[in-house]
C-alpha cells in the first residue's frame, strides 16, 4: 500500500469535473498524404524506442507500428493509426499516438513540430523520460486540443504554451510539471478559449487567480495538487456552466442547488469545514474522506437531505454515530471507515434499506452485529472488519445475497458457523473471516456439485479449520486465498496445486499441520503465483519448487530435508526465500547467484548447509581456504539480509569478488565453522553499512510489490525479529531501514579485529564472540557511533579495553568476557551501566564494576581462558538464538493486508486520476 501512496496521494486542492466537453465530428473522407508529412512522421517514428512499461493504460498498443512505407508511393499516411488527415488539403491535422509505448526523449527538434497543421495532439500515456515540454511547441499555433497528461513530462511549463491561444482543450495532468513562470494566471488570460482544462499534479504555487473566472467557456477544470492555496474566488461559480464542484468556496451556505461536494484527500480541519455542508439540501454526494484533520463529532442530518453518498473515511470524526444518521433515507453508500467512531450502531439505520455498501471498518465499534443489518437488503458490500464487535453472526446476514464483499476479519465474534451458510451467499466474490473466536465447520461442504460462488478473494486464517474445505477444488477464479493457521492436518490434497491455475496470485497455508504435499514433479502449473507460504507446518521431504511467477517464497519451520534443487534458479522474480529451521543439507546450488537482479531476503539459518569446496578438494586442501564462503553469493546486488545461522558452513570467506552485497544490512553467519581472519577486505563493499541515514524512518522493505491482474496487490514485505538489548528481549515488529546487525559469532574467526571496520559506521549489533579472536580491541570501535550492542566475548583477546568506546553514548549491551584483556574499565556514561558479566573471566582487568581495584602497575597477564561450554550460559547468546528465531516468525505480510481497503483506496486516490483518464478513452 504504500507504494501506492507515493504514486497516488494528491493532494487535491481544488476540483471541478464540469460535464461533456464537445466531441468533435470528423469525417473520413480519403485524401492521399503529402510526402513531406510522410517523412516527417517516420522520422518522428524513429525518434522513440517502443517500451511497454512506457504506458499504463491496458489497451495500450504501439500505433506507430503500422506505420511503414508501402508500394511506390509510400503508402497514404493519412491512413495510418493515429493519423488524420485535412480532407481538402491531405495536411495531417490530428495525431493521436495515447499509450502507444512510445518511450524517450523529446526536444525542439523532433520532427513533430513541423506538423504546423495540426490541430489535435494527444500524446498521453507515454513515456518522455523527464523531457521539458519543447518549447516548439509554440510553432503548433493551430492546435485547439493538446493532451499531454501521464506522459512523463517535467520542468517548467514553457512560454510558448501560452501561445497557443486557439486552446479549447489542454490537459497537462499526472506529470512532474511546474507553473510558476509563466504562472497559472498568466495562462488563464492567455487561453480564453479554454473549455477543459486539467493541470492535476501541475505545481502553480500560488493563489488561485481571478482571472479563472474570465474563462467564460470553461466546462471543466482540475486543479488538483497543485500547490495552490488562498480563498476560492466566489466568481468562478458563477461561471455560467458549473454544475460539479470540487473545492471549498468561500461561502458554501449559498450553494444550495449543491449536488456534488468532493474535499477528499486535502487538508482541512473542522475550522475550513462548515458543518453547514451536511445540511444542503440537495447535496447528493459528499466526500471528505482522507482528511486526517476533520475530527469532532458529526452533526445532526436533517430529514430533508438528499444525500446518496456519505464519505467520511479516514478522518478524525469520532464518538458513535449519531441516531438522526437514520434520516438518510436515500444513502446508498455509507463509508466511515478508518475513522475514530465507538459504541453500537444506530438502530435507526435499519431504515437506510437503500445502503448498498456499508463500511464501518477499522473502527472501534463495539456491540453485537445487530441483526437488523438483514434489512439492508440491497448491501453489495459490508465491512466490518477492524472492530471489536463480538458475540455471534447473526442468521440474518446469511440472507443477505446480494452481497459480493463480506469481511469480518479481526473482531471478537465467537461460536461455529457452517461453511455452507456463508456458500450460499451466491454472488460472493470476496469473504474476508479471519482472526475472530470463532470455528467453521466443513463438513457439510462436501457436495461439490452444488454451486458455490467464485470467489476471488477468500481470508479464513484462523477459523479453526480442520481440513480443506472441498468446494475450493471447483473455485477458478481465486486470486488471494488464506487458510494459515488453522488445524489442517495430512497431505496437501493434489488439487491444490494449481488450483485456480491463471489466476491465483497469493496463497497462504502457513500454520497448519500439513505433512507433505504430491506435489508434481513439474513446477505446479500456476501461472499468476506470486506468493506461496507454507510456513510452519510438518512438511516432509525436498524442497518443493514454486513456479516460475513467485515472488516471495516462504518454507520455514518445517522438516524439509536434502538439497536444494538447482531448479529454484529457475525462479526469475524470487525476491525473498526463507527456508529457514528446516534439515537441508549439501551445498547451496551457486546457480541462485543468477537471481542477482532480484533476491532481496535469504534466509536460510538452522540447516545443514555446507560449503561445497572442501568437498571437492577434501580436508587440508589450499583452496578451502579461500572459497568456502559460498563466495556468488556476492553477486546478489539486492540483497539486504542474509542468515546462513546454524548451517555447517567452513573455511574462509575469500577476498570479494566485485562489488558484493551494496545493499547488506543484516548478515547473520553465526554458528557455522568459518575460520581464518575477519573478512575485513569486504567492508570496503558493504555500502548500506556505511551510511548512518537516521531521516530515513522506513521500515525495510524489500521491493516486492507486483502489478497484478485487477486490482494492484501491494505486498509489503517487512520482517521483524527479536533482539535483545541488555539481556532483555526486544521484538522489533519492523525492522526499520536503519537498522544494521552483523553477527559473525560461534565461529573459528581468528587473528585481530580489524581496524577498518570502523568504515562500517551504521552498525548497530556488532556480535563477533565464540570465536578465535586475538590482539587488541582496536579504539576505532569507538567510531561506531550508533551501536548498542558489541558482544566480544569468549575470545583471546588482549591488552586494554579501549577508553574511547566510553563514547558510545548508544550502547546498552557490551560484553568483553572470557577474554585476556588487562588494565582498567572505561568509567562513566554507558559503562556505568554495566554489570559484572560483561567483565568477567579477565583476570586482568580491574575498576567498577568489579571489585578488584586498579592499582598503578596492574597488568599481569589473565590466564588463558578455554571455558569450553561455557559461553553459553551468557546473556547475549540466547538473545541472538531469539533474534535467529523472532526472524522466523516475524513476516508482517498479508495480515495487514485487507484488499477491499485497498480498493477503497484505489478509489479515492486513484479514482478521479484513473477514471479521468478511463472514461476520456472510452
Ligand atoms: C522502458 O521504460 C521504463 C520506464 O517506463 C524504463 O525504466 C526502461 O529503462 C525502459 N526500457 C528500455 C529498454 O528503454
Ligand atoms: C537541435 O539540433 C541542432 C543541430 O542539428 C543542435 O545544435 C541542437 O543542439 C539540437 N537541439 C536540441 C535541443 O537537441
Ligand atoms: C450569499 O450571497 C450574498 C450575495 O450573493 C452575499 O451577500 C452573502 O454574504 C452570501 N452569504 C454568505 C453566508 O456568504
Ligand atoms: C426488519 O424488517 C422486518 C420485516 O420487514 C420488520 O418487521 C422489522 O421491524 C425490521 N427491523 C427493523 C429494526 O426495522
Ligand atoms: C450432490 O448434490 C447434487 C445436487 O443437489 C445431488 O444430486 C447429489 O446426489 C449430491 N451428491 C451427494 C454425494 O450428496
Ligand atoms: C575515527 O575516525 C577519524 C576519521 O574518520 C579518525 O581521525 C579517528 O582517529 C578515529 N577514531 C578512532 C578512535 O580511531
Ligand atoms: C487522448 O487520448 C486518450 C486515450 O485514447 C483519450 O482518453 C483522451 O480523451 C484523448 N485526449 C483528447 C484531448 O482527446
Amino acid at each position: 500500500m504504500r507504494v501506492f501512496l507515493k504514486h497516488f496521494v494528491l493532494r487535491c486542492l481544488i476540483f471541478l469535473i464540469l460535464p461533456h466537453f464537445l466531441t468533435q465530428c470528423v469525417s473520413s473522407v480519403q485524401q492521399p498524404c503529402l510526402d513531406s508529412e510522410r517523412s516527417v512522421l517516420l522520422q518522428l517514428k524513429e525518434s522513440f524506442i517502443l517500451n511497454q512499461s512506457a504506458s499504463d493504460y491496458s489497451f495500450a498498443y504501439p500505433k506507430v507500428g503500422s506505420w511503414k512505407l508501402e508500394g511506390e508511393v509510400g503508402g497514404d499516411c493519412c491512413s495510418w493509426d493515429g493519423v488524420e488527415c485535412d480532407d481538402e488539403t491531405g495536411h495531417v491535422i490530428g495525431l493521436d499516438l495515447s499509450s502507444s509505448f512510445l518511450y524517450g526523449s523529446i526536444d525542439s527538434n523532433n520532427t513533430l513540430f513541423q506538423l504546423h497543421h495540426l490541430r489535435k495532439l494527444n500524446l498521453s500515456d507515454n513515456h518522455f523520460n523527464g523531457s521539458g515540454i519543447p518549447s516548439a511547441i509554440g510553432k503548433l499555433s493551430r492546435l485547439t486540443q493538446l493532451d499531454l497528461s501521464f506522459s512523463g513530462f517535467s520542468g517548467q511549463i514553457p512560454y510558448e504554451v501560452l501561445e497557443l491561444s486557439k486552446l479549447v482543450i489542454l490537459d497537462l495532468s499526472g506529470n512532474d510539471l511546474e507553473l510558476r513562470n509563466p504562472s497559472l494566471k498568466s495562462l488563464a488570460k492567455r487561453l480564453i478559449n479554454l473549455k477543459h482544462l486539467n493541470l492535476d499534479g501541475v505545481k502553480a504555487s500560488s493563489s488561485i487567480p481571478q482571472s479563472l473566472a474570465n474563462l467564460s467557456s470553461l466546462t471543466s477544470l482540475s486543479l488538483r495538487d497543485c500547490e495552490l492555496h488562498g480563498e476560492f474566488p466566489i466568481e468562478i461559480f458563477q461561471l455560467p456552466n458549473l454544475q460539479f464542484i470540487h473545492a471549498i468556496p468561500a461561502s458554501l451556505a449559498n450553494l444550495t442547488e449543491l449536488t456534488y461536494l468532493s474535499l477528499a484527500a486535502n487538508e482541512f480541519g473542522p475550522a475550513q469545514f462548515p458543518i453547514e455542508v451536511f445540511q444542503l439540501p440537495n447535496l447528493q454526494i459528499l466526500r471528505a474522506s482522507h482528511n486526517t484533520f476533520l475530527e469532532g463529532r458529526l452533526p445532526i442530518f436533517h430529514k430533508n437531505t438528499s444525500l446518496e453518498e456519505l464519505e467520511l473515511a479516514s478522518t478524525a470524526f469520532s464518538g458513535e454515530l449519531p441516531e438522526s444518521i437514520g434520516n438518510l433515507k436515500s444513502l446508498s453508500l455509507l463509508d466511515v471507515s478508518n475513522c475514530s467512531f465507538f459504541g453500537r450502531i444506530p438502530n435507526s439505520m435499519a431504515k437506510l434499506t437503500r445502503l448498498t455498501q456499508l463500511n464501518l471498518n477499522s473502527n472501534q465499534f463495539s456491540s453485537r452485529i445487530p441483526s437488523w443489518l438483514g434489512n439492508l437488503t440491497q448491501l453489495i458490500s459490508l465491512d466490518l472488519y477492524g472492530n471489536k464487535f463480538w458475540g455471534s453472526i447473526p442468521e440474518s446476514i446469511f440472507t443477505l445475497i446480494n452481497l459480493e464483499n463480506l469481511d469480518l476479519t479481526d473482531n471478537l465474534l465467537t461460536g461455529s458457523y457452517k461453511l455452507e451458510s456463508f456458500l450460499n451467499l451466491k454472488n460472493l466474490k470476496w469473504l474476508q473471516l479471519s482472526d475472530n473466536n470463532f470455528s467453521l465447520l466443513t463438513t457439510t461442504v462436501m457436495n461439490v456439485t452444488i454451486p458455490s460462488p467464485m470467489f476471488q478473494i477468500l481470508t479464513l486464517r484462523s477459523c479453526n479449520l480442520q481440513e480443506f474445505p472441498n468446494f475450493l477444488s471447483g473455485q477458478d477464479e481465486l486470486e488471494y486465498l488464506s487458510l494459515s493457521r488453522n488445524k489442517i492436518h495430512g497431505f496437501i490434497p493434489k488439487w491444490i496445486w494449481g488450483l485456480s491455475a491463471k489466476t491465483l496470485e497469493v496463497l497462504f497455508l502457513n500454520g497448519n499441520f500439513l505433512a507433505g504435499l504430491h506435489q508434481p514433479t513439474v513446477v505446479p502449473p500456476w501461472t499468476n503465483l506470486r506468493m506461496l507460504d507454507l510456513r510452519s507446518n510438518k512438511l516432509r521431504g525436498s524442497l518443493p519448487i514454486p513456479p516460475t511467477s513467485i515472488y516471495q517464497y516462504f518454507v520455514s519451520n518445517n522438516l524439509l530435508t536434502g538439497e536444494i534443487s538447482p531448479m529454484i534458479c529457475n525462479l526469475p522474480s524470487l525476491t525473498v526465500l526463507d527456508a529457514s529451521n528446516n534439515s537441508f543439507r549439501g551445498m547451496l546450488p551457486p546457480c541462485l547467484g543468477n537471481l542477482s537482479k532480484s533476491l532481496s531476503v535469504l534466509n536460510i539459518r538452522n540447516n545443514k548447509f555446507r560449503g561445497s569446496i572442501p568437498e571437492a578438494c577434501g580436508e587440508g586442501s589450499q583452496l578451502r581456504i579461500e572459497d568456502t564462503f559460498p563466495s556468488w553469493l556476492g553477486r546478489l546486488q539486492e540483497l539486504k539480509i542474509l542468515i546462513l545461522r546454524h548451517n555447517e558452513f567452513s573455511g574462509g570467506i575469500g577476498k570479494p569478488e566485485s562489488n558484493e552485497f551494496p545493499e547488506l544490512r543484516i548478515l547473520d553467519l553465526s554458528f557455522n565453522k568459518f575460520e581464518g581472519g575477519l573478512p575485513s577486505h569486504h567492508f570496503q563493499r558493504w555500502k548500506a553499512m556505511q551510511v548512518v541515514d537516521l531521516s530515513k524512518l522506513n521500515y525495510l522493505e524489500a521491493n516486492v510489490s507486483f502489478q497484478a491482474q485487477g486490482p494492484r496487490w501491494i505486498l509489503d514485505f517487512s520482517y521483524s525479529m527479536t533482539m535483545t538489548k541488555a539481556g532483555v528481549e526486544t521484538e522489533y515488529d519492523k525492522i526499520q531501514d536503519f537498522l544494521v546487525a552483523i553477527d559473525l559469532s560461534s565461529n573459528r574467526f581468528e587473528g585481530g579485529i580489524p581496524d577498518d571496520i570502523q568504515i562500517l559506521k551504521a552498525v548497530q549489533f556488532l556480535n563477533l564472540s565464540n570465536n578465535l579472536l586475538s590482539g587488541p580491541i582496536p579504539s576505532s570501535l569507538a567510531n561506531l557511533t550508533g551501536l548498542q550492542a558489541l558482544d566480544l566475548s569468549q575470545n583471546k583477546l588482549s591488552g586494554e579495553i579501549p577508553q574511547e568506546l566510553a563514547q558510545l553514548t548508544f550502547l546498552e549491551f557490551f560484553s568483553v568476557s572470557h577474554n585476556q584483556l588487562v588494565g582498567p574499565i572505561p568509567q562513566g556514561k554507558q559503562f556505568g551501566t554495566f554489570e559484572n558479566n560483561s567483565f568477567e573471566g579477565n583476570s586482568g582487568l580491574c575498576g567498577k564494576p568489579l571489585t578488584k581495584e586498579c592499582y598503578p602497575e596492574e597488568s599481569s597477564p589473565s590466564k588463558k581462558d578455554e571455558g569450553g561450554d561455557s559461553w553459553f550460559e551468557f546473556g547475549w547468546k540466547a538473545i541472538m538464538l531469539g533474534y535467529g528465531s523472532g526472524v522466523v516468525n516475524g513476516l508482517v505480510l498479508g495480515y495487514l493486508f485487507n484488499p477491499w481497503k485497498h480498493k477503497l483506496f484505489v478509489k479515492y486516490f486513484g479514482r478521479m486520476l484513473l477514471n479521468l483518464r478511463r472514461d476520456r478513452r472510452k
